[in-house]
């Protein structure tokens, strides 16, 4: 059934790619579950905040609001979307710093009262347009160890942050939190541990200027397991020991803040990337010589940058050919199906087992691509249509 790397997927997600025909990105709810429930019972007590930006799919998002989540989301569009699930408004914190005054205003309507910020700018606009709110100020990482970094547009210093947090107290707001992200896909411990050491230093600043905080927003950041690096190697991140860090990370801030302090998480990639695949069909695999006076193999596909693997040019996924069980197998560059030349895997790696015999037209899956996969896409881009999705919970399967 699979070729070189195939990773397990769960018997009913096996089930309903082999019976779509078309191409179509398929979540399953069960295992999304499971990753949620993992989370809660590595980290007893931190109250997880789905990041909706990762897979903002009504059937998705219900399952883990009924589990228990409530949504970190980015825009009133996102906020409307978390309260159609009927988590209580309490449950959904508006977590980008990037805010204008309308959708600062828009969101305060919608009834949430957490907001994200890291800058005086924004604390006047929350204040004029959200009065009495909750804030949380956001601290800036390196985003070092992370394939991907979110370290410039994001978050201040801690000196910024003590800044931010006592004008938000004169401006009338509640002073509530500090977050951060440690970066998309982190593959370190070292990150988590530095994130710790610099949230610990503000709140012992706050408490000298009498604010003390209720909370502790650590953001995303919890890798996926499934992924190849660029060259086609699994990325192995040490996610056992990333547990045990942040563990000792948050005994160390609750004995700065005090036992009642409340950890939050915003998960994206983590609860949803290795949950989701992609149908998809192949376009042609041909062979050129090139400039450089090499013959590559090329693997064009159904799907691509545009259409639901975005993150294409950082890493690989794992490909399977149903219909090439015991195939003989020749290197080759992965690519989409647009006239873009950025739509492809990282060419010079051409590491990519694909079986000999295969033919336009043959079913392939792409796994572990259920994290941004569905939000990161083009309208048809050169006329390539956005994926269509579907989901299975066990034995029950649904499409849009
Ligand atoms: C504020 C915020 N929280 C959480 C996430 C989710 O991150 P991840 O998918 O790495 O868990 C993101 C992703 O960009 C983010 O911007």
């Amino acid at each position: 059934m699979s070729g070189p790397g195939a990773a397990a997927i769960s018997r009913g997600l096996h089930a309903a790619l082999a019976a779509e025909s078309e191409d179509r990105i398929i979540y399953d709810l069960a295992g999304i579950g499971e990753r949620y429930t993992t989370l809660v019972e590595e980290l007893p007590g931190v109250a997880v905040r789905f990041a909706m930006k990762a897979c903002p799919v009504d059937e998705v998002l219900a399952h883990l609001a009924a589990m228990g989540a409530g949504f970190d989301a980015a825009s009133p569009n996102e906020i409307a979307q978390a309260v159609r699930t009927g988590v209580p408004t309490g449950r959904i914190h508006y977590g980008n710093t990037v805010k204008s005054d309308r959708s600062i205003a828009e969101a305060y309507r919608s009834g949430i009262r957490d907001f994200a910020t890291d800058s005086l700018e924004d604390v006047g606009a929350i204040a004029a347009h959200a009065p009495g709110a909750r804030v949380f100020c956001r601290l800036a990482t390196s985003g070092e160890g992370a394939l991907w970094g979110l370290s410039q547009k994001f978050g201040c210093s801690g000196a910024d942050a003590v800044l931010v947090l006592e004008a938000a107290r004169a401006a009338g707001l509640t002073p509530a939190g500090l977050s951060v992200h440690v970066g998309s896909q982190q593959m370190t411990t070292e990150a988590w541990q530095d994130a710790f050491e610099r949230i610990g230093e503000v709140l012992v600043a706050l408490r000298r200027r009498g604010i003390l905080l209720d909370h502790v927003n650590l953001g995303g950041g919890l890798p996926a397991l499934g992924y190849l690096d660029r060259r086609g190697d699994p990325l192995d991140p040490p996610l056992d020991k990333m547990f045990v860090v942040i563990r000792e990370g948050i005994e160390r801030l609750r004995e700065i803040a005090g036992p009642g302090l409340v950890l939050v998480m915003e998960p994206g990639r983590f609860l949803v990337a290795d949950q989701g695949a992609i149908k998809a069909h192949v376009a042609r695999l041909s062979s050129r010589e090139q400039l450089d006076g090499e013959r590559r193999n090329w693997l064009y596909l159904s799907c691509g940058k545009f259409n639901g693997l975005y993150e294409m040019d950082e890493l690989q996924y794992r490909l399977v050919f149903p219909s090439h069980p015991d195939a003989e197998y020749v290197p080759a560059v992965v690519a989409g199906p647009s006239c873009d030349s950025d739509d492809a895997y990282a060419y010079e790696h051409c590491r990519v087992q694909v079986p000999v015999t295969v033919a336009s037209g043959d079913p392939v899956w792409i796994l572990s691509a259920g994290a941004y996969a569905g939000s990161y896409m083009t309208q048809g881009f050169n006329g390539f249509d956005p994926l269509p999705y579907g989901w299975v919970r066990g034995e029950t399967a649904g499409v849009r």
